[in-house]
């Protein structure tokens, strides 16, 4: 079985589910990003889940996965709906609750392929898209993205970096190529616990993932092809359009 790294399962020690507060036990990063009060308002007016993705969300709380902030499934589904997007690209599959957020977004006669590294994930990853009935929608791509990702075709209408935060840069070139021109890119944990915007908030090992995220933020808003925008949101989201 394929071993999890700690910057790609950061929160085994944590009691939390959402990827904003993973670490330290006693971090409030949440705060660090949007304040408490607001992010709880929001939180309160989004709908609820039911059933297989309400399950989801729940293991994923019992067993320390990572998966999107409630906010930022909200956010995907406004923009898989209105990019229309009929082939998406997902990097980091975990437990396939963002995937399948995604397919259920999507008009009917849409594709996800998906990469996953971990062994683990891809065959809980499995279950839960047979389980959701999304098996003809989503297809699950098994290995290290850093190679996958060369064997691709390309002509995405989305993606969704949502992988080993430390490599998005590594990968950026390769998911550009990937994408339509008009596309969307997504990435998840821009802002990672707040420490991405102010130093004094880094935690020492965390200093390379830091350090590689802001060389991936200042270079994803100063891509010729990209117009990007950053949205403080869940752990930070930044949008990139590939223009035309
Ligand atoms: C944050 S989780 C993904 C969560 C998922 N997108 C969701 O919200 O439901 C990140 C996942 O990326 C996987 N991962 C990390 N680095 C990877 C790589 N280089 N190639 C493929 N998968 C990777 C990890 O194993 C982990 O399952």
């Amino acid at each position: 079985m394929t071993e999890f790294k700690k910057e790609d399962h950061p929160i085994e020690e944590s009691k939390f589910h959402n990827k904003a507060a993973v670490g330290e036990a006693e971090d409030t990063s949440e705060e660090k990003i949007l304040q408490q009060h607001v992010k709880d308002y929001i939180e309160e007016l989004l709908p609820v889940h039911q059933g297989l993705l309400k399950e989801l969300e729940n293991y994923a709380e019992t067993h320390s996965v990572p998966i999107i902030q409630r906010e930022v499934a909200e956010l995907l589904k406004v923009l898989v709906k209105t990019a229309g997007a009929e082939k998406i690209l997902e990097i980091g599959t975990a437990i396939g609750y963002s995937a399948m957020i995604m397919a259920e977004a999507m008009e009917s006669g849409g594709k996800i392929v998906t990469l996953e590294r971990s062994e683990k994930m891809v065959a809980l990853a499995k279950k839960n898209i047979q389980r959701g009935g999304y098996s003809d929608r989503i297809q699950i791509i098994p290995g290290d993205a850093l190679e996958t990702l060369h064997f691709l075709p390309g002509g995405y209408d989305l993606i969704f970096m949502d992988g080993g935060k430390g490599h998005y840069r590594e990968m950026l070139d390769l998911a550009i190529s990937l994408l339509k021109p008009g596309g969307l890119l997504v990435s998840d944990n821009i802002l990672y616990k707040g420490m991405v915007s102010s130093e004094e908030l880094v935690k020492r090992r965390k200093r390379t993932i830091v350090h590689r995220m802001r060389a991936y933020l200042e270079y994803i808003t100063r891509h010729k092809e990209l117009t990007t925008s950053i949205i403080p949101i869940g752990d930070g989201v930044a949008l990139s359009y590939k223009k035309r």
